[in-house]
This record gives C-alpha cells, sequence and structure tokens, in this order.
C-alpha cells in the first residue's frame, strides 16, 4: 500500500519504518528541512534500539523514502498518518496547531480519496477539527473530493518502540466507516496475523483509548509512589508490599514499580491534557489531579532524602548523578527526575557531575556549558570526589555497587537511590548512608 506519514518525529519516524518493513511503499514528510537532509543521508536523529539498522534497509530497499515536499507526500499515499507533536500549551491542553497545519496541507494537495489517520496523541474530538479542517481548504479551492478522518493511536513505549509496534498488544482504530476499516486492516495485516489484534470503535472511543491507557498507568505509578511513601514513615519495605500486591492477578506486576516519578513526553503531558479536556467539559477529574501532585512530589524526594543526608549543607558541594534520561535504553531528557533534581542542586549552588549512557548529548543541548554541570564519560568518572550520588535511571550498568569502592571514591558515603537498585542492608552493612524509595529511610 501507499502511506505518507507526516512527522519524522518518535511516532513518525517507527510507524514509518515498521510500516515499510512489511512492504508498503512510505513516504516520510516533515517541514523540518535539516532532520530530512539528515534522515536522507542515514542519520537517525533519535535513539532507539533497532531503528537505525530498521531505517537503513527500507531506505536501501527504497520503500522508505524521506522528504518535505508535501505536495508529493499527499498524493504518494491513500493513507495519511498525522504523527506531528501536540506540546502542551501554558494551561497543559494539547496544541493542536502542528496537527491542524497538516490537515490543511492535505485538504490543499489532495486529489483523490484519502484516509485521513491522527497517530499523535490527541484530545477527543480532534479528528472533527481535522475534518472540518479538510472540509474548509476543500471548500477554498472549490474543488469536491472524498476523504474520511480515523483515530488509529500508538501505544509505543520509548527504548521498545520497535516491539511494541510489531507485536503490540492490540491495534487500536477509531471510524466509523467500512471502507476505513478494510483499508486499515490491510494496512496491519502483516501485524496481525497471529491473533485478532484490530480493534475497531468510535473515533472518539479510540482518542479516550489512549488516554484512558497512559492515565491509568501514571496512576498506578503514582499509587505506588504515596504507598512507598507511607512505608518509609510506617517502617515497612515497599518491594514487600509491591511483591505482595503484584502477585494477585487483579492488581498485576505491571507498573507497580516505585521510584522518583514519572517522566518522558507522554505520562506527564497527557494526564494533564485530560485533566484539561475534562474540566472543558464540565467535569473536575479530582483523580488525574491528584496523581499528577503526587507525581510532582515524588520528583523532588530525590533532592528532600540528599539534603537532608548532607544536613542541609549543599552550597560547594559536588553531587554525582547516574542517569539523565527519564528511563533507560532513551536518550529523552523531557520531563525527568534528573532535570527537577539538577535545577534544584544548582538553586543550592551545588555542582552536578553527571554520567548517562545515552543522554549526555542531550544534556548538553538543554543546559549548555556551565561551570556546574561536569558531564563525564562513566559513571566511575562520575562519583570521583563526589560529595554523595544519586541515581535517577535504572540503566543496566548501574545495576552493581560495590561499597568498599564507593566509599573509597565519595567523600561521604551517600547513595540516594531513585529506582531501588539495591538491598538496604547490603549497602547499609557496606557502611553506606543508602536511601532508597519506600524502604527504610525518609527525609
Ligand atoms: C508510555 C506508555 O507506557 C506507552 O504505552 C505509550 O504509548 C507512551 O507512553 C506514549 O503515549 O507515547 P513511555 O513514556 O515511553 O511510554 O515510557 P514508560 O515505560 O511507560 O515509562 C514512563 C515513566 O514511568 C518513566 O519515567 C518510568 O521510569 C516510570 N515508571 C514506569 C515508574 O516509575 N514505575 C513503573 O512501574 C513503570
Amino acid at each position: 500500500m501507499k502511506i505518507t506519514v507526516f512527522g519524522t518525529g518518535y511516532v513518525g519516524l517507527v510507524t514509518g519504518a515498521c510500516l515499510a518493513d512489511v512492504g508498503h511503499d512510505v513516504v516520510c514528510v516533515d517541514i523540518d528541512q535539516s532532520r530530512i537532509e539528515r534522515l536522507v543521508q542515514g542519520e537517525i536523529p533519535i535513539y532507539e534500539p533497532g531503528l537505525e539498522s530498521m531505517v537503513l534497509r527500507n531506505v536501501e530497499g527504497q520503500r522508505l523514502q524521506f522528504t518535505t515536499d508535501a505536495s508529493m507526500a499527499v498524493e504518494h499515499g491513500v493513507l495519511q498518518f498525522i504523527a506531528v507533536g501536540t506540546p502542551p500549551d501554558e494551561d497543559g491542553s494539547a496544541d493542536l496547531q502542528y496537527v491542524l497545519a497538516v490537515a490543511s496541507t492535505i485538504g490543499q494537495y489532495m486529489n483523490g480519496y484519502k484516509v485521513v489517520i491522527d497517530k499523535s496523541t490527541v484530545p477527543v474530538g480532534t479528528a472533527d477539527k481535522v475534518r472540518d479542517r479538510i472540509a474548509g481548504i476543500l471548500q477554498e479551492r472549490a474543488v469536491e473530493l472524498a476523504f474520511d478522518v480515523c483515530s488509529n493511536p500508538e501505544f509505543l513505549k520509548e527504548g521498545s518502540a520497535l516491539e511494541d509496534f510489531t507485536r503490540g498488544a492490540r491495534i487500536v482504530v477509531g471510524t466509523d466507516s467500512d471502507r476505513v476499516s478494510e483499508l486499515m486492516r490491510e494496512c496491519y495485516a502483516p501485524y496481525n496475523r497471529n491473533r485478532e489484534k484490530l480493534m475497531l470503535m468510535s473515533v472518539r472511543a479510540a482518542e479516550l483509548t489512549k488516554y484512558a491507557a497512559n492515565a491509568m498507568l501514571a496512576t498506578k505509578i503514582s499509587f505506588m509512589n504515596e504507598m512507598a511513601n507511607l512505608a518509609e514513615r510506617l517502617g515497612a519495605d515497599i518491594e514487600d508490599v509491591r511483591r505482595g500486591i503484584g502477585s494477585d492477578p487483579r492488581i498485576g506486576y505491571h507498573f507497580i514499580y516505585p521510584g522518583c516519578g514519572y517522566g518522558g513526553s507522554c505520562f506527564p503531558k497527557d494526564v494533564q491534557a485530560l485533566a484539561r479536556t475534562a474540566s472543558k467539559v464540565g467535569y473536575e477529574a479530582e483523580l488525574l489531579k491528584a496523581v499528577e501532585a503526587v507525581n510532582k512530589r515524588q520528583k523532588s524526594t530525590l533532592f528532600e532524602k540528599l539534603s537532608h543526608a548532607l544536613g542541609g549543607e549543599l552550597q560547594g558541594k559536588t553531587i554525582a548523578v547516574w542517569g539523565l534520561a527519564f528511563k533507560p535504553e532513551t536518550d529523552d531528557m523531557r520531563d525527568a527526575p534528573s532535570r527537577e533534581l539538577m535545577e534544584t542542586l544548582w538553586a543550592h549552588g551545588a555542582t552536578v557531575q553527571a554520567y548517562d549512557p545515552e543522554a549526555m548529548k542531550e544534556c548538553r543541548r538543554l543546559y549548555g556549558e556551565r561551570d556546574d554541570l561536569v558531564l563525564v564519560a562513566d559513571r566511575v568518572q562520575a562519583v570521583k570526589r563526589a560529595d554523595a550520588l544519586v541515581i535517577c535511571t535504572e540503566w543496566k550498568e548501574f545495576r552493581t555497587l560495590d561499597g568498599e569502592w564507593i566509599r573509597g571514591q565519595l567523600t561521604r558515603p551517600i547513595v540516594i537511590d531513585g529506582r531501588n537498585l539495591f538491598d538496604p542492608d547490603i549497602m547499609s552493612a557496606a557502611g553506606i548512608d543508602y536511601y532508597a524509595v519506600g524502604r527504610g529511610k525518609n527525609s
């Protein structure tokens, strides 16, 4: 099938590459000239395991092209995926300007029947806005052309996006048209072989499914973080509690890991946007607001514990930070707990000595050159002559810690672990002043 994907960000690139990989003829289009030039030269702008080789083999096989030529791109595909960004605007609502700009472009250049597919995470009701925008442009052009708008949200996790796309639990398609259902079935057929994964529903239900899924997962995390904070104060170990409740199949083990708060480009933004959508229709989503508030508070616990351990003395201190990305296997630092920690440390006059296996470039891009940010080549360098260590991301290479060694490196053996990587008893036996999440000590 001929397919066009608007947007070569995370979702667009993964969607384009995965659809080309099963033989579809895919054109990815973006307004960012330099991004497209880099892609044409085989340079992949994001780090995602397996993506680079998938893009390269499909470009070579001539099933995947990159362009800024919108008219060619619109002409190309019967399916037009919109996978551009929906950043939050000042009040937390999703900003639809990029989605609607693509709708205008499609309206401007379309020359025959098109299925316009919202792949970006967009508020309920967006498909109607996209339809109106395209219809308006066609009217201006004084042409009559048939098109449908459908919702096909993605459920990719950064770090395992290819796996999630190719082996996802479900393919949600919101449409009321049989023609669209058939075309979408054909598009996804290679990834829908062993069992029926295609779920057809109304456009609005599909749009809400995406937000409900992320809000549910974020709720689980905030719930566990709240329990962890309670466990600290009640003298219980949250790891025991986690196993205790996870064993109940109605609760399950997934997404109940306490930590230093959820980050990334999805949960923080989507929880907020859904709460905004709710209040716009006259409903105050109290639970969602609490999920967000708990997460915000959780992100500050790293600093609070550190400050407590250092007796409130941060001025002039050097703090080692292991992990900058919001989670492992990505270089993404959007809303990462490390950012709140570093910014608070700087505000208190401390220097950050940080290492991350992938996100160093991104960190430099975000914060530039500054005296109180030292980015080092490995985890060993990070702790050299530091006053304390804070672990923000559970990268595999951080999962071992030799107590004696760390005591020899840090001026004070303080370790604040935002991801519960170690056994508190082993750490304290090794003479480390160890603070985890929901496991004994609190600040
Ligand atoms: C999330 C969803 O998991 C995807 O299903 C969805 O498609 C995606 O958002 C999206 O809307 O695009 P992602 O943001 O890549 O994916 O990352 P997750 O693996 O879900 O992690 C999000 C955050 O939650 C991370 O900061 C992680 O550390 C934290 N987390 C996760 C916990 O603190 N505890 C857990 O038990 C699980």
